[in-house]
């Protein structure tokens, strides 16, 4: 079964399409299959790679209700690949709760602003919700600080707001043109900047994951 990750914070603009596709970018491979569900309406993944230049699987699979949950999830369990990345839109609806309850993972972005803090401890709520029913530890979970800029104080000192959150914080991704730049052309960082920074922050996380799940 594939293992599964949720890109999830109920908040817009921290970083979630960028982190959920330059993952699947960076996990894919030529023995490893992913697949990407856009569970956002808005369809900013979908969006990113509807030119297929990312060689990953697309599934738009928005929610508009809680009634449509479990089919929702059926077709999600369904799918037969290495891995399955989920990118949540960032209100707290039914098709996040469905992602988190599923997941063998939930990847949450968080920016350094303490607007984010709030809206990370909601989605973290809904992680513990999700541990509460499915009594086995699962989903794990890792806080990714996202688009930080180490010049401000607030970017230093994220890596230590968050370790009050009682759960793992993960690799820092910095605000970096080229993640910005890669969305315009439609390519994973790998693809776009295979060299520079913003693609071995990628790859650190992306180890950061595969390590986690083995875990
Ligand atoms: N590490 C980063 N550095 C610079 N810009 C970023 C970074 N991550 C995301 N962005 C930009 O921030 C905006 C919101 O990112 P996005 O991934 O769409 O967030 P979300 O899915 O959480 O709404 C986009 O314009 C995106 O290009
Ligand atoms: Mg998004």
């Amino acid at each position: 079964m594939a293992k599964i990750l949720t890109v999830a914070n109920l908040k817009g603009g921290v970083g979630k399409t960028t982190l959920a596709i330059n993952l699947a970018g960076q996990l894919s491979g030529p023995r490893c299959s992913v697949a990407v569900v856009d569970a956002d309406a808005q369809g900013s993944a979908s969006h990113w790679l509807e030119n297929g230049n990312v060689g990953v699987t697309l599934l738009a699979m928005p929610l508009e209700s809680a009634r449509g949950a479990r089919r929702w999830i059926e077709r999600v369990l369904d799918i037969e690949t290495e891995f399955t990345v989920i990118d949540c839109p960032p209100h707290l609806q039914a098709v996040t709760e469905a992602a988190i309850g599923i997941a063998d993972l939930v990847v949450v972005p968080v920016t350094a602003s303490g607007a984010d803090l709030i809206a990370t401890a909601k989605a973290l709520e809904l992680v513990r919700k999700a541990r509460t029913k499915r009594m086995n530890g699962a989903p794990k979970c890792v806080l990714v600080p996202s688009k930080i800029d180490y010049r401000t104080s607030a970017g230093r000192e994220i890596g230590d707001a968050l370790k009050q959150l009682g759960e793992p914080v993960g690799p820092a991704i910095r605000q970096r043109t080229a993640f910005v730049d890669s969305f315009t052309a439609g390519q994973w960082i790998g693809d776009y900047a295979g060299r520079g920074p913003a693609k071995k922050e990628i790859e650190a996380l992306a180890k950061y994951v595969r390590g986690r799940l083995r875990r």
